[in-house]
């Protein structure tokens, strides 16, 4: 019954309305590019970006990108509207590339671009060789096709002739054009399973036409060739260049303000747990998980993008008799908290602590947790290292943390890992979107609209990064 019921729901977050469009084909892709596209996971995705960076220069042109940019300097074409609206790009332009099957051109000039990128694309086009056509009318000479796809596309999904790396190779090699297979490591070591075709334009030399020919074509072959090897030369130069975007933008977050709207809900959330516990003696633990501090520093009116987690310790009966009062106390102090019961299995904190005191460690407490379970030592780790939001928490995590030290030889790191998972959760991409790109955006805000801070603090990420550095591989 409760399976059943949980499948309908997720059933339902993905079931959008058909958009009002007479275009059959457009109305299927918004339909399926509306729940946003995951075809593939954002860390292929940020895999395939590392890729183009090292490759294309100029502006490009990202055919059939949908929500997805996977070169900054790109201008997107894409069908669906629904996709264009997600996607980050400066320029978008919704176009049915089926069109140009009927002699319709796309609105850009002869030579615009220095490259061309689609990204499991090819295999839905009705008229390929057209499109194929129009891209090198806007190319410049000698400008670069990738076309990426992942081998593992069923029949179902699209024409494989065309989706697979030697399907696209046969093709554009018939035409007469010059052709590179690149691969794309998993970060699991594997290759092959992302591929990348790249096709070059005819280009032009002091004697006019010149055939289509892959620059450097003998060295890069070469590479792929090493890579396929040695997956981790890829893997190493990809975590270097994600470190460096990382680091890049948490130096722009190496100071940041605490405005007095963040004090003011902090001691807001102070006066509850005082005036809670004086009701029922109940302690409220208030923190917030893998925390990056300043998603709670720079709190305003309009902008509040921390997620604290509120949970009472006490027996169950205890707390249950008084989550009445619970509930009308959060309310009143507009705390938007959801409660929840204990956090740890013991019943109170007298308990908590004495069990911290004489913990074993046991074998499971290092297993990596199959099913995403927590293991009890992550538990107090995560617990230990979160942001305290009243004193109560941040008194019980000082003391937890006392009373295990002796007994956890390496609790310091498993600290140290979870603040950096914290700063994982804050840095990493997903769906084209990094948390902390928005609070590098609030703390400009914050200085140009003026709005009134207390102090200026120091983001100490310096000892995170080794950390940091083993989350992203
Ligand atoms: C499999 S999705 C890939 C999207 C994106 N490149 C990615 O990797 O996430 C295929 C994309 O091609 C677009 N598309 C399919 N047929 C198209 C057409 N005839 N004209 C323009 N775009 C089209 C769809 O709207 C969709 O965004």
């Amino acid at each position: 019954m409760i399976t059943s019921e949980l499948f309908l729901r997720d059933i339902k977050m993905f079931d959008v309305p058909e958009p009002k469009t007479k275009n059959r084909n457009e109305s299927k892709w918004d339909r399926w590019g509306s729940s946003q596209w995951t075809y593939f996971a954002d860390e292929i995705k940020q895999r395939i970006n590392f890729f183009l960076f090292q490759r294309l220069r100029g502006n490009n042109i990202e055919v059939g990108g949908g929500w997805y940019l996977s070169y900054p300097d790109s201008a997107v074409v894409d069908l669906s509207s629904v996709c264009l609206n997600h996607n980050p790009a400066k320029e978008k332009l919704q176009f049915d590339l089926d069109i140009i099957g009927e002699g319709k051109k796309l609105p850009y000039k002869d030579n615009s671009f220095n490259s061309a990128t689609l990204i499991s694309v090819w295999q839905y086009l009705q008229h390929p060789k057209a499109v194929l056509g129009e891209l090198e009318r806007i190319l410049k000479p000698g400008a670069e096709i990738y076309l990426i796809n992942g081998q593992g596309a069923g029949p179902k999904e699209c024409v494989v002739g065309r989706s697979r790396t030697e399907g696209l190779q046969e093709f554009f090699q018939e035409l007469g054009y010059d052709t590179l297979v690149e691969n794309i490591p998993d970060i699991s070591g594997s290759v092959s399973e992302f591929q990348s075709v790249c096709v070059a334009m005819p280009d032009v030399d002091l004697f006019g036409d010149a055939p289509s020919r892959i620059q450097n074509k003998a060295q890069r072959k070469k590479q792929d060739e090493e890579i396929c090897q040695d997956s981790s030369i890829f893997i190493n130069a990809y975590v270097d260049w994600e470190m460096r975007n990382i680091v890049a933008r948490l130096s722009k977050l190496s100071s940041f303000p605490v405005t007095r709207y963040s004090q003011e809900y902090l001691e807001k959330i102070e006066t509850f747990s005082q005036k809670y516990h004086e009701q029922t003696g109940g302690i409220p633990l208030i923190f917030m998980e893998y925390s990056f501090e300043p998603e709670l520093a720079m709190l305003t009116k309009e902008y509040k993008s921390f997620y604290g987690m509120m949970f009472f310790i006490g027996s169950t009966e205890k707390v249950d008799n008084y989550s009445e009062t619970a509930d009308e106390m959060l309310k009143k102090y507009e705390l938007g908290f959801t409660r929840h019961l204990n956090y740890f299995k013991q019943p109170t904190t007298t308990c908590l602590i004495e069990y911290c005191a004489e913990f074993k460690l046991k074998k499971e407490d290092y297993w990596s947790g199959t099913n995403g379970n927590e293991t009890e030592l992550r538990r107090f780790a995560v617990f230990i290292s979160s942001l305290g939001l009243n004193s109560f928490t941040r008194k019980l995590q000082a003391q937890v943390y006392d009373r295990l030290q002796p007994n956890v030889p390496d609790l310091d790191e498993q600290i140290q890992r979870q603040r950096a998972f914290g700063y994982k959760m804050a840095t990493y991409e997903h769906k084209q979107k990094r948390n902390i790109d928005e609070l590098i955006d609030v703390k400009k805000r914050i200085a140009e609209d003026g709005v009134p801070i207390v102090e200026t603090r120091k983001l100490d990420y310096v000892p995170i990064l080794p950390m940091l550095r083993q989350f992203i591989k």
